[in-house]
């Protein structure tokens, strides 16, 4: 009897495979149910008495040899399959996907909005000279309404600045390009102000303007209408008297928020309306500094500012969030 077992764990020793059929039926011949560890406990009572200690001993270690053999040609198996399937050309670190800035997001959503309506997409640089910033747009030197927009001078040059607003791109436009023309010009614009959860001395605003045969303040409101709609669902509008000097007449429009929630009654100062743009038919004036006839044409220009709407559209509630790059609050517009 302890010969045939001392065979057994010999054969075991021996067994080498990597074939997981052949590891299997290993498994099931030796430590089965009705395997041959069981069937020599069951043989242990035909044993006789002064071979028993020895016998139950050499069981014991075949059963614990049996077990480990399984386990590590087993695991041999998987690793070396786990090898084969590996792709080596994944990168070492996980690398989590980016996601578009929300001002970004809110600038193609309203590019969008325009573009299906026949606007244009037309840009300009960011450093300016005084003509196109200012002059060009009927503010001449001295003008006080030059102060309502701080400006950043370049030191050496005070003809050259950083554009405060992108009506710049409009006179660049109107110079090159002869009427009918509409147009849109998203982009970066500067000020000298203090910074604080409201305003920052960088931010980005969004340029209209249409000339043609024509053009009426009829057809503003009704593209600001679609504007809304679109991108606020919301058709509610107060056109307010203002003065911009690239205008005549000048508006600002209002839109109605509502008063729904604690937040709109905080964005709103309690009163369900909100400001959203500044617009009206283009001065005369800026017309004809960029050549154009304006007895014979007419147009509308406006313009907004992207922060703001994407402060009301994601409630966000310091445009300061916008400039810190802190991952935590960029990785929620994924
Ligand atoms: N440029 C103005 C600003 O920065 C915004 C603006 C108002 C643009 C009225 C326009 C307009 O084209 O018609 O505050």
């Amino acid at each position: 009897m302890i010969e045939k077992l001392e065979g057994y764990i010999s054969d075991l020793n021996k067994f080498d495979s990597h074939d997981l059929n052949e590891i299997e039926s290993l498994k099931i011949k030796f430590l089965g149910r009705k395997g041959l560890i069981n069937e020599l406990f069951s043989d242990f009572k035909n044993v006789p008495a002064e071979q028993k200690k020895e016998f139950g001993q050499k069981i014991n270690e075949l059963k614990i040899l049996a077990q480990n053999k399984y386990d590590v040609l087993k695991s041999n198996i998987k690793k070396s399959s786990n090898t084969i399937s590996e792709d080596f050309t994944k990168p070492g670190f996980p690398v989590s996907s980016g996601s578009l800035h929300p001002i970004t997001l809110i600038k193609n959503r309203i590019i969008d909005i325009f573009s299906k309506v026949g606007f244009e997409l037309s840009e300009g640089p960011e450093i300016e000279d005084d003509w196109h910033n200012f002059t060009a747009l009927n503010l001449p030197q001295h003008h006080p309404a030059r102060d309502m927009q701080d400006t950043f001078f370049i030191q050496q040059n005070p003809d050259i600045l950083l554009r405060t607003h992108t009506s710049s791109v409009q006179v660049r436009y109107l110079e090159d390009n002869p009427p009918p023309l509409k147009i849109i010009s998203p982009g970066r614009v500067y000020r000298n102000e203090a910074i604080s959860s409201r305003s920052h001395c960088i931010f980005h605003q969004i340029e209209g303007i249409y000339v043609d045969e024509n053009v009426s303040f009829a057809d503003l409101k009704q593209m600001i209408l679609y504007f809304t709609k679109s991108m606020f669902g919301k058709s509610k509008l107060r056109f307010r008297p203002s003065f911009f000097p690239f205008t005549e007449p000048s508006a600002e429009v209002d839109i109605y928020w509502g008063l729904e929630t604690e937040t709109d009654y905080r964005i709103t100062k309690g009163t369900g309306w909100l400001e959203i743009m500044g617009c009206g038919m283009v001065d005369p004036n800026v017309l004809e500094n960029c050549n154009i006839d304006s007895e014979k044409y007419t147009g509308y220009a406006f313009g907004l500012g992207l922060e703001r709407i994407a402060m009301l559209i994601y409630q966000i509630p310091d445009i300061r969030l916008f400039f810190e790059n802190d991952i935590r609050f960029l990785n929620q517009f994924k």
